[in-house]
């Protein structure tokens, strides 16, 4: 059972509950707007009832592909960037052992993953091409368009390196493509060779796809456990479909408060976790309510830290500098390892009067001694409590926040479900690079580039 629950406690200071009230109609509407369909860019609400329509039979079938891989592969390298690529990171390094990396293999509960084709750094690459000539891999590619860049030339030099090292039908079983059912690059060229494919629903944009097999096979290839994932997603389903009003619905709940913070001037929200593990978890969040809200020039600006190393950076922004700023707090009751601060005779150290006591009770201290100073210095903190960083919470975790801010979207007055602004860079990146059909605006974006550098 999923106790998600968002507690609002700590923003009491900075907004009245008649400020969420005031928001309770456009809930209403925009409940209505995801249940029934019927908002802006709603060909894109198929993730709305994902949870639950997930069949068991793709379940099995994604988990005998993890296993071909997993029989096959010390090492699987899924390649993508964006929605293609963040949710199953970040689910990924949740739940895996923090230094997975360094554990012998067998005290893995699957291949290593690795990531690829998110970014176009020669020495990523070159160093990601010397592991993998020494392990045996294999490789899942992702990319709903099929035509994205950097996943392009990623998978273009790993399935190179995969038929030279193995040979060209042994690289074709190595390789699984997730991608659109008919269009796109990726999809021409799976049929071509005969790769094992995934479809990713036609209404199911990028950003809202982890729960599709973009993130459910990587996933299982790591060793999780995807149906647990799906339960706890499919739980969060129905709560927030049940009812648009906040004190039955959290994600109604936290939607209206970002909303009201914004309202009051509180432009920027900070996800703040205790885990290290949660690093990519933030990333995807931020992804999720950056690409969806950060539009016609408006929107609460996603930012991440984790706590308390960015206590000892970001901390002294957050405490005193400009008050635009409000926190959600990922708040995780229990560990699931356990540890305590050892006695010493001498306490030459002077923590003696920590000895016996958990780490995740002393992290707990550090948390609450936070939220109360940040408090007091004007930042309002919303707090997201889960018993524990498992599967299920997770999963939870994924369909609260997306039908959050396809809520909190819809209020703000924004299709929470295109990203129309990310295409600026590409048309510039595809003329600077000469790419056919782009040379016109190649020249001119070389001169203005003189003055520049
Ligand atoms: O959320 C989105 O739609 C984007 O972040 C895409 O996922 C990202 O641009 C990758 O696109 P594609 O899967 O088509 O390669």
């Amino acid at each position: 059972m999923s106790t998600l629950n968002v507690d609002l406690r700590s923003v009491e200071n900075f907004i009245e509950l008649e400020d969420i009230k005031r928001l309770e109609t456009d809930l209403k509407i925009h409940h209505h707007d995801l249940v029934v369909g019927t908002g802006a860019g709603n060909d894109f609400t198929g993730w709305v009832r994902l949870p639950s329509g997930t069949s068991q039979d793709l379940l099995n079938d994604i988990q005998e592909q993890a296993m071909k891989l997993k029989d096959k592969s010390e090492v699987v390298v899924v390649v993508g960037i964006g929605g293609s690529y963040l949710g199953a990171r970040a689910i990924i390094e949740a739940l895996q052992h923090s230094f997975t990396g360094l554990l012998p293999a067998f005290q893995r509960p699957g291949p290593l993953v690795l990531f690829a084709g998110n970014n176009i750094s020669e020495d990523y690459h070159h160093d990601l091409i010397d592991v993998l000539s020494k392990v045996n891999w294999s490789l899942i590619v992702i990319s709903k368009s099929g035509t994205t860049t950097e996943p392009a030339i990623a998978f273009r030099i790993l399935k190179q390196h995969l038929v030279r090292k193995y040979s060209v039908n042994e690289a074709r079983k190595r390789i699984v493509a997730i991608t659109d059912k008919s269009k796109g690059a990726l999809k021409s060229l799976a049929n071509a060779e005969g790769y094992k494919t995934y479809d990713i629903p036609d209404d199911v944009g990028g950003r809202y796809s982890v729960l599709t097999p973009v993130g459910l096979l990587p996933i299982a290839a790591a060793g999780f456990d995807i149906s647990k994932l799906i339960a706890g997603a499919a739980e969060m389903e129905s709560i927030a479909l049940g009812s648009h009003q906040p004190e039955k619905n959290p994600a109604a709940l936290y939607a209206a408060a970002r909303n009201a913070l914004y309202r009051k001037g509180k432009p920027v929200e900070i996800m703040v976790n205790y885990h290290p593990q949660l690093v990519f978890f933030t990333e995807w969040w931020k992804q999720l309510f950056g690409e969806s809200e950060g539009k016609i020039q408006r929107g609460i600006f996603p930012a991440g830290v984790t706590f308390t190393a960015d206590l000892h950076s970001m901390g002294q922004y957050i405490q005193e500098g400009l008050r635009i700023i409000f926190e959600t707090v990922l708040s995780v009751e229990q560990s699931n390892r356990t540890m305590e601060v050892p006695q010493l005779d001498d306490d030459a150290d002077g923590l003696n009067y920590l000895a016996g006591k958990h780490l995740q009770e002393v992290n707990r201290q550090a948390e609450l001694g936070t939220l109360l100073a940040h408090v007091d210095g004007a930042v309002p903190n919303i707090r997201i409590n889960i018993p524990k960083i498992d599967e299920y919470n997770l999963g939870s975790m994924i369909y609260f926040f997306e039908f959050a801010c396809a809520l909190s979207g819809y209020i703000l007055g924004v299709n929470p479900f295109d990203q129309p602004g990310v295409e600026a860079y590409k048309k510039n990146m595809f003329a600077l690079l000469g790419k056919p059909g782009f040379e016109a605006g190649g020249k001119r974006l070389k001169e203005r580039l003189e003055g520049l550098i």
